[in-house]
């Protein structure tokens, strides 16, 4: 594609407003909204004004006047739509890892007769690990992990597991899955459904309700934008909401939390999920971010989100310095989130030299370049100019300079 082709693009592009609500560094291409989603305005201004005026003025009467009791409610509902959900059944709070941690022991307290919980064996560590830590509390007989490639999913349902346990969209290679029919599969073996959405909320249409998902957990801190830390969102349909009995029954989940009774009495509703005091810093900074989706479908956003990543592979495929990269991501764009995965020997050093170039992508280890297309901030121009950098990075070898080579901490 030529350069005038790719000015038109940016041109037609009903999205390219969307960057004037981001506060982005102007000699940055910001490739990694995948793992850390950029400072909005309304961000930024909910950050100050929540500092200065509420805690800082109205300190403890805040929990009232500015409603930061119900803050947790309120976000989970903004974050519904996006996920295809009824707003009663979201709330914000807590991590991920914390989150799955109570719907996969909900989920083993309907199954009473089953203990398996079936996921892949490159699914995001820490929901491995979460299943992990709950089958040794809970004992192999109450709740047993068992891990299986992708090919291997829908034979691992003929053994009746419990609970079916996967991420929408891969964290590395971010191949999608088709969430209807693999949850339609376990649903007719009897097995319940737990989506991490960590990777898909906020960028690809997701119809929860529609298809019949049991229970969802995902990150505010992605593609939702809500900064370092933000608290994630979990998801019970309503159909299990009466039925459920978390384990994390703190005081927050309690109907009535300031009569202070010794003896626990879950809340109604998807509340019944919160523990502890939410974060309000955090929450009230995500949920003013959540604002920039308001006047914007999720089918727009996947639109561009498949023309970007396109974009990316055919100028990539075009350079022939390029060609030691091996595209890790499935090629049909159906099958794919809104990330592309490419193998290299030296990935980390590229990383590297990418970010010291302005190009901020990241590494995964042991040999994938990551980079992630996030469409409310990104111009077709800036993928052009970020598989630029990257082939001058490859074809002069700027990323044999020893500084490139040296892994930091978080990568
Ligand atoms: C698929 C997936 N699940 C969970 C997490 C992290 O969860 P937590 O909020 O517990 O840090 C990540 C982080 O990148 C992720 O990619």
């Amino acid at each position: 594609m030529n350069e005038p082709d790719i000015v038109s693009l940016d041109t037609a592009d009903p999205l390219a407003v969307k960057r004037d609500d981001f506060d982005l560094p102007e000699d940055k291409v910001y490739l990694d909204g995948n793992s850390l989603g950029p400072l909005s305005h309304r961000a930024r201004q909910r950050a100050q004004e929540v500092i200065d005026k509420q805690w800082g003025q109205d300190l403890i009467a805040s929990w009232n006047k500015h409603h930061w009791i119900d803050l947790s409610i309120a976000v989970g509902a903004k974050i519904a739509p996006l996920l295809g959900a009824s707003p009663e059944q979201v709330v914000c709070c807590d991590s991920v890892s914390i989150n799955l941690f109570k719907l996969l022991s909900c989920a083993l307290r309907l199954q009473t007769d089953r203990s398996t919980i079936v996921s892949e064996q490159d699914n995001f560590p820490t929901d491995l690990y979460i299943a992990d830590g709950l089958s040794q509390l809970l004992g192999e007989d109450r709740c047993k992990l068992r891990l299986v490639n992708e090919a291997c999913l829908e034979r691992a349902l003929d053994d009746d597991p419990a609970v079916l346990l996967l991420s929408h969209i891969n964290f590395r290679t971010g191949r999608l899955h088709d969430m209807q029919s693999l949850t339609r599969a376990a649903h007719q073996r009897g097995c319940l459904v737990i989506w991490d959405l960590s990777h898909s909320a906020g960028v690809v249409p997701i119809e929860l309700d529609h298809w019949q998902v049991d229970f969802a957990i995902g990150c505010g801190y992605k593609y939702l934008n809500g900064g370092p830390g933000a608290p994630a969102f979990l998801y019970v349909a309503k159909r299990h909401l009466a039925n459920v009995n978390q384990p994390l029954q703190g005081w927050m989940g309690h109907s009535a939390p300031f009569d202070f009774e010794p003896g626990y009495k879950a809340r109604d509703g998807i509340g019944q999920f919160l523990s502890g005091t939410p974060p309000i810093i955090s929450l009230s900074v995500l949920d003013a971010a959540l604002d920039v989706f308001a006047d914007v479908s999720m089918e727009m956003v996947r639109a561009k989100s498949i023309r970007l990543s396109e974009l990316f592979i055919n100028l990539i495929k075009q350079n022939r310095s390029l060609a030691e990269l091996e595209l890790r991501s499935p090629t049909n764009s159906d099958d794919r989130g809104s990330q592309l995965a490419y193998a290299h020997p030296s990935a980390y050093a590229i990383c590297q030299a990418l970010i010291a170039a302005g190009i901020v992508a990241d590494f995964r280890s042991p040999d994938l370049l990551r980079f992630g297309f996030s469409p409310l901030i990104l111009s077709f121009q800036d993928i052009q100019h970020s598989v630029q950098s990257l082939a001058s990075i490859i074809v002069e070898k700027r990323y044999l300079e020893q500084g490139f080579n040296q892994r930091l901490r978080v990568t």
